[in-house]
């Protein structure tokens, strides 16, 4: 797999990456409506996703991602309420090959565009 696949148009600064703990009840409240923030962690990663409101704001296409880890539901590409429940939306242990693969290109499309803010930490 080539890196420069997933590089945007536009080259965006990003901050080095945070490491801060995140739990998972913090992170379903960065859903644009509990607070400003919007953010998507895929594989325990936090990216803060808050200035593409046109993508992931409330009532847009892919707000169904926000305030929870979507990697299983990024691997799938489901945006359903089975696959993006918060619940089970961060559990790819039963992923193909193949979704894995999809999974992970997601994590380099998110890294190479939005900060991450930090880690999903159980506590
Ligand atoms: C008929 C189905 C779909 C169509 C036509 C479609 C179309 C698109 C288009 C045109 C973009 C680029 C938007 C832009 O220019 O910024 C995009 C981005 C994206 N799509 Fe889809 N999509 C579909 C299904 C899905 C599904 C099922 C998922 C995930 C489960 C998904 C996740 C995403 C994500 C995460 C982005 C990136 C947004 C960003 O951060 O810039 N899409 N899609």
């Amino acid at each position: 797999m080539t890196e420069h696949k997933f590089t945007p148009e536009t080259p965006v600064k990003l901050d080095p990456p945070k490491d801060d703990p995140i739990t998972m009840e913090q992170l379903i409240k960065c859903d644009g409506v509990q607070s400003d923030k919007l953010y998507i962690a895929i594989k325990g990663q936090v990216f803060d996703v808050t200035a593409n409101q046109k993508s992931y704001g409330v009532g847009s296409a892919y707000h169904s991602l926000v305030g929870r880890d979507a990697s299983r539901a990024l691997g799938k590409m489901s945006l359903g309420p089975e696959e993006t429940n918060p619940s089970i939306s961060w559990d790819y242990s039963s992923l193909t090959e193949q979704e894995l693969r999809v999974m992970n290109d997601w994590y380099m499309f998110f890294k190479n565009r939005y900060n991450i803010v930090g880690r999903i930490s159980k506590h």
